[in-house]
């Protein structure tokens, strides 16, 4: 008998890759062979995030390109995982007649089952949230194209609830992976060839693990230092910190270890100190301020990048000028940025009004954009003429002689290629920049 093939999209953030990576690997078991083409797959899956309207919008457009493909094969089935499955649940299968399938973040294992309930003429769905699923057990199938670097996932869910965030109703209560498995997962990665690593979780700070027949409890430092001690060769990543929580402890930790990245993802999501307790952050202005006095002092070539949100509730002119300031005073390397957007059941929906009007949000967001332009490229800059330790990724996109790579501070080099390939590291020296990635040549040691 032939296998079936499974056909996957995945949308959002770079834990939904390795959901889509864990979904793969228990699919794998049930004999579906990954497609990359929709149209000889038995099965689709569309993974799927609910953190703004525009991404779910994205989504209703590709799940509507799906119906049309079951026009063609209907024995197709179409499955929609992840946040918005979590979020709209039924609904899914009552708008959309041609959702088969609706499965939440935490409920991954029970797909084979519901596969065969879809097989016997029924809809599946199971959006039940779990306080302990981690998938510790299971491999990811890896879904990256260079298997260079590669994504971990050390927990899961959300206990923090910023006024405007839908994660923790989409993935449920935090909960930590045990680190034995973190550290085997992470082993056979670099057995396997790659050489850098992201520790994925939504605020990893408050990563921890105490069994109740340990008496220590694993912090996110102990586990840091665990994974740096693996082998110098492999570089190690973390996503996302959260400024309530990084500790001087954590800074000194990572000073020990060159392996450790030099470079931090601290989201502000805006500079005004009134706009934070709106958005129940639990930190002020200072206190941010204050965190990225302590990277310069501990991690003096550390980068630092952020994610902001303009125009949330009753942001005023004054308080969107406080961002423009905190911006250039921390000086970012890199950001994202979003306008915000009002999503259901979360505390902003219900206490405050949603009442910055588009234009100013647009208004307010380009000048965030043009302002984190003018500092990112100042930030490449000051690399000119400077050497970096790269690891190198690929070739580029512009040209096969060339190859890029990544400095430790999450900034991306091209240079030309001279019989290096993926997973080597190099001595690169900037020579020039443009707006998005360094220039310049591989020294000898
Ligand atoms: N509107 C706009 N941006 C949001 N984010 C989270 N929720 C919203 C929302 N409702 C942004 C935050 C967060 C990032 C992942 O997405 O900046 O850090
Ligand atoms: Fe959302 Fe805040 Fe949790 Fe991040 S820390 S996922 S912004 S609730």
């Amino acid at each position: 008998m032939s296998k079936k093939k499974l056909y996957i999209e995945t949308y959002g953030c770079q834990m939904n890759v390795v959901d889509s990576e864990v979904v793969v690997a228990i699919l794998q078991k049930q004999d579906y062979d990954l497609t990359e083409d929709m149209a000889e797959a038995d099965l689709v899956l569309v993974n799927t995030c609910s953190i703004r309207d525009n991404a779910e919008q994205k989504v209703f457009q590709r799940i509507k390109e799906f119906g049309r493909q079951k026009k063609k094969n209907e024995n197709l089935v179409v499955g929609v995982i992840g946040c918005m499955a979590e979020r709209l649940k039924e609904k899914l299968l009552e708008e959309d007649r041609w959702v088969d399938l609706v499965v939440g973040p935490d409920a991954y294992r029970e797909l084979p089952g519901l596969l065969e309930e879809v097989e016997s003429g029924q809809k599946g769905i199971n959006t039940l949230l779990s306080l302990e699923e981690t998938y510790a057990d299971l491999s990811p199938v890896r879904l990256d194209q260079n298997h260079v670097s590669a994504f971990v996932a050390i927990m899961r869910g959300c206990d923090n609830f910023c006024s405007y965030c839908v994660v923790p109703f989409t993935r449920g209560r935090e909960r930590s992976r045990d680190p034995y498995t973190i550290e085997n997962e992470v082993r056979e990665l670099f057995e396997k060839g790659y050489r850098e690593v992201t520790l994925l979780g939504q605020n990893v700070n408050s990563y921890k693990w105490k069994t109740e027949e340990s008496e220590v409890t694993v912090t996110f430092e102990a586990l840091l230092e665990r994974i740096a001690n693996i082998t110098p060769e492999l570089r190690v990543r973390f996503a996302t910190s959260h400024p309530k929580d990084i500790s001087d402890g954590l800074l000194q930790t990572m000073a020990k270890f060159p392996n450790l990245c030099r470079s931090i993802h601290l989201p502000v999501q805006s500079g005004s100190t009134a706009v934070l307790k709106r958005m129940k952050r639990g930190y002020t202005r200072e206190d941010y301020m204050n965190r990225v006095e302590a990277i310069r002092k501990y991690l003096p070539e550390a980068t630092i990048s952020t994610d902001i949100i303009a125009g949330f509730c009753g942001e005023t002119e004054e308080e969107h000028k406080e961002t423009l300031s905190l911006m250039k005073w921390t000086g970012f390397d890199f950001a994202y940025m979003f306008k915000y957007s009002e999503r259901p059941d979360t505390l902003a929906a219900k206490k405050y009004k949603d009442d910055v009007p588009g234009d100013v949000k647009s208004k307010r967001l380009n000048e965030i954009i043009s302002l984190q332009g003018a500092l990112s490229l100042d930030s490449k800059k000051r690399d000119i003429g400077k050497t970096f330790e790269v690891l190198v990724e690929g070739t580029s996109k512009k040209s096969q002689k060339d190859l890029f790579g990544r400095t430790s501070q999450n900034k991306v080099v091209v240079f030309p290629g001279n019989g290096y390939g993926p997973g080597d590291y190099l001595e690169v020296k900037v020579n020039r920049c443009t707006s998005a990635t360094l220039v310049g040549e591989a020294i000898r040691k």
